[in-house]
């Protein structure tokens, strides 16, 4: 069922509550156009996951990795500029899965390389203030986050 949001407040609210449950080897897909609220929900996630970083975004940077309390890692990627799969495979996903939780936005540029056991996040534009979140999860561990951010 998806949800939506009426402002990026309500899509960072929304991003905070799935930041609180993260841990070291979760996977979080961000997929959704430009504008659609990637990096929006991302800046929730951080802060509920307890980011000493702010997001950052910008375009020539493919991975950010935001500090959190005692030595963990938030890892923030962003395929958008990677071209090859040759290119994605060097990015080398299970190192930064063993270190803290990782968001990726647009994953669908780097689908082959994926975990398959993952949340998927779907956005899409609804109007100026409204955008239309799906979240998909695959694996055990997705369906036990999911129905915590969704039954509470
Ligand atoms: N309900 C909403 N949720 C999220 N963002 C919204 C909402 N309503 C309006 N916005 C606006 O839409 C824009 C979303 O931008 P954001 O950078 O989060 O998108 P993105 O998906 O990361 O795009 P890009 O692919 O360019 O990085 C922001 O300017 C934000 O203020
Ligand atoms: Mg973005």
């Amino acid at each position: 069922m998806p949800i939506t949001t009426t402002s990026p407040a309500h899509t960072r609210a929304l991003g905070q509550k799935l930041g609180a449950l993260l841990q070291p080897g979760d996977l979080i897909c961000l997929q959704g156009d430009l504008g659609a609220g990637k990096t929006t929900f991302t800046q929730g996630i951080a802060a509920g996951w307890g980011a000493l970083d702010e997001v950052s975004s910008p375009t020539f940077v493919i991975v950010n990795v935001y500090r959190g309390p005692a030595q963990t890692r938030l890892y923030h990627l962003d395929t958008y500029r990677i071209e090859s799969t040759a290119e994605a495979e060097e990015l080398d996903l299970d190192s930064m899965l063993t270190q803290g939780p990782l968001l990726v936005e647009w994953p669908e540029r780097i689908q082959p390389i994926l975990p398959v056991a993952r949340l998927w996040i779907t956005f899409t534009y609804k109007s100026d203030a409204e955008r239309e979140i799906k979240l998909e999860a695959s694996g055990a561990r997705y369906q036990h986050l999911l129905a915590l951010i969704t039954n509470q």
